[in-house]
């Protein structure tokens, strides 16, 4: 049987995009779309048009670009928000409207000032005045992560009424447990009238650094939409790492999950985004940060080059990763330093290695990480005689 396919909807030019420090330009958006549509992102959220007259024409060059991937701008439920994100996706070839309203009580009652009667009103008549403008309506309750569940089913079930396609669930603070989330897509599954004619959409913050987790349960639990970032990126914690959700998918075959993703061009898709964004991955980043593939201790270097299963899950290969790489620092061992004297050019005998690895501990007791120069220093300092085959 094939795999359910689980749709990845990549908003990095619009929630990543939030991050403090992270603005982009329309032409750098657009590269960046560009290359979402080649990684194969099925939808792309490519800004909340009415925010800005520069985020306007961005959605809008954007819609105008995009060929294979749903391009989608963000609304509030305000009928001029709906009108404007309407205009700027028009030319897409395949236009998404995704609008919603707050539904938990403190939203409620805080930020609106309302009750849930009103609220449910005022969704509903959001997604009726969208589906005039598209077919493809996306509907998000935001903070359902902290909405009430029997609440949330009821305002589900009236959107998908007015005809909404997708439910967005977000997690908008961060704060449910992955049993958590993934009850509540199972409870919306199971109560929601109608939600066959609906996709259930993950979108969860990482404030607890839960979020991917968080994203994995709802799509375990019947959801079939991720929205996800590339790196991670997004308002304070960030978002749904978009590299680490497809990864989980590939590698555990058995969820019977999978993606139209091409995981060989993630590695590029990252170093790419945190270049225009100004914005580091952290070196211990899952998948693509500069250590994911990189082994520093002795024990994990011998069983890496005896067998790189041994220390690693994945072939860094499938991420568009070269070749995991052996670190050299004073923890090394020395069938690390033959490995990489070897790559640089000395066959070692066991001898020859006894010698040069003591010459390399004094070496790499003074520097934190030894690079291939020095390991050139290293061999010709040691005093033995020895031929170099480069
Ligand atoms: O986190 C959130 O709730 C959002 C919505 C606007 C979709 O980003
Ligand atoms: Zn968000």
């Amino acid at each position: 049987m094939g795999k359910d396919k689980v749709h990845i909807f990549d908003t990095t030019l619009r929630d990543g995009e939030q991050v403090p420090g992270c603005k982009l330009d329309t032409k750098q958006k657009l590269v960046i779309a560009e290359r979402l549509d080649e990684l194969g992102v099925d939808i792309i959220e490519a800004g909340f048009p009415i925010s800005s007259p520069g985020d306007f024409n961005s959605v809008s060059e954007i819609a105008k670009l995009v060929k294979n991937a749903t391009v989608c701008g963000l609304t509030r439920s305000v009928r001029k928000d709906i009108e404007v994100a309407a205009e700027a996706i028009k030319s897409a070839k395949k236009p998404r409207i995704h609008t919603g309203i707050g539904t938990s009580d403190s939203h409620i009652t805080h930020k609106f000032k309302s009750n849930r009667e009103d609220i449910l009103e005022r969704a509903v008549a959001a997604v009726k005045y969208a589906k005039s403008f598209v077919e493809d309506v996306e509907f998000y309750a935001e903070d359902a992560g902290r909405t009430d569940n029997d609440y949330l089913a009821r305002v589900c079930e009236a959107v998908i009424k007015a005809g909404a396609t997708v439910l967005n669930i977000p997690d908008t603070t961060g704060y449910c447990l992955p049993e958590e989330y993934g009850a509540k897509m199972k409870y919306l599954k199971e109560n929601v009238k109608g939600i066959e004619k609906a996709i259930l959409s993950c979108h969860c913050h990482n404030d607890l650094g839960l979020a991917t987790a968080n994203s994995i349960s709802g799509v375990i639990n019947g959801a079939r939409q991720i929205e996800c970032t590339i790196n991670g990126i997004g308002e304070r914690a960030g978002n749904t790492s978009l590299e680490e959700v497809v990864m989980i998918m590939r590698q555990h075959p058995y969820l019977n999950l999978d993606t139209n993703i091409n995981s060989k061009l993630l590695y590029d898709t990252s170093l790419m985004v945190s270049d225009k964004m100004g914005m580091v991955v952290q070196p211990n980043k899952a998948i693509v940060g500069s250590n994911a593939f990189a082994h520093s201790s002795g024990i994990h270097q011998d069983g890496v080059i005896k067998n790189r299963e041994t220390y690693e899950i994945m072939d860094p290969h499938d991420v568009g990763v070269n070749e995991s790489s052996i670190v050299l620092t004073a923890r090394s061992g020395r069938a690390a330093l033959a490995y990489r004297a070897k790559n640089v050019g000395y066959e070692l005998t066991k001898n020859q290695l006894d010698v040069v690895y003591e010459n390399f501990l004094k070496f790499a007791d003074r520097k934190k990480e030894i690079l291939d120069t020095d390991i050139h220093k290293i061999v010709e300092t040691s005093n033995i005689s020895i031929s170099t085959f480069t």
